[in-house]
């Protein structure tokens, strides 16, 4: 398997060179985000990089025990996308979720909820600042942004770790950054 470290200087190639791998959130993690999904009780999901789905799986589960909701995926991988999709069937989860096809830098640009509940951003690591930028205004008070891997991109940890950008954050079990909004920029 390529080096992570990688992804940062092409992550097209890099992620294109492991499309067969699922490249799972551990066990632990989609634990947590199926617990962490719960107490906000999350409607509206957003996830940076979808894979075969494991951590969608534990987000849709989490939105259908709040009540429902709608979980916006994205891959840029098709052939991941379908296994994501026949995964989601078999869960019986399909209905609450929508992937979409492409960067996440054009996908999570478009049509997303007037206010999102939560979000995961496992993808590209150079791309969590750019991802949580085109998120940010949406994000309501309270909403918790989870970064897998997130020592592999410091101006994303740096970012929310600063109180003055509006954030809580904290470094969780299993390399996991966990944040809260806690409102707009300086306040
Ligand atoms: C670590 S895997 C995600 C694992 C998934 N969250 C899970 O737990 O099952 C990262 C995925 O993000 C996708 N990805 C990376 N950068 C992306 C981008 N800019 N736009 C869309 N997908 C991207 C890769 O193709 C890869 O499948």
């Amino acid at each position: 398997m390529p080096a992570a470290a990688d992804d940062r200087a092409d992550y097209r190639q890099y992620y294109g060179q492991l499309k067969d791998q699922p490249l799972p959130v551990s066990r632990a993690t989609g634990r947590l985000l199926y617990m962490l999904a719960r107490s906000v009780c999350a409607r509206n999901i957003v996830e940076f990089g979808t894979s075969f789905g494991i951590s969608t799986l534990h987000l849709a589960a989490a939105l259908r025990d709040n009540g429902g909701g709608r979980l916006i995926g994205s891959e840029f991988e098709s052939s991941k996308i379908k296994r994501a999709r026949e995964n989601l069937a078999a869960g019986g989860l399909s209905d609450l979720v929508e992937i979409r096809e492409g960067d996440a830098l054009e996908t999570l640009a478009r049509d997303l909820p007037d206010s999102i509940d939560f979000v995961l951003l496992d993808g590209a690591k150079m791309l969590y600042l750019p991802i949580l930028t085109l998120l940010e205004d949406r994000l309501r008070s309270g909403a918790l942004v989870v970064a897998d891997n997130a020592d592999a991109s410091p101006e994303y940890v740096a970012r929310v770790r600063s109180a003055a950008n509006g954030y809580l954050s904290v470094p969780f079990a299993d390399d996991v950054e966990l944040s809260m909004r806690l409102g707009p920029a300086g306040n």
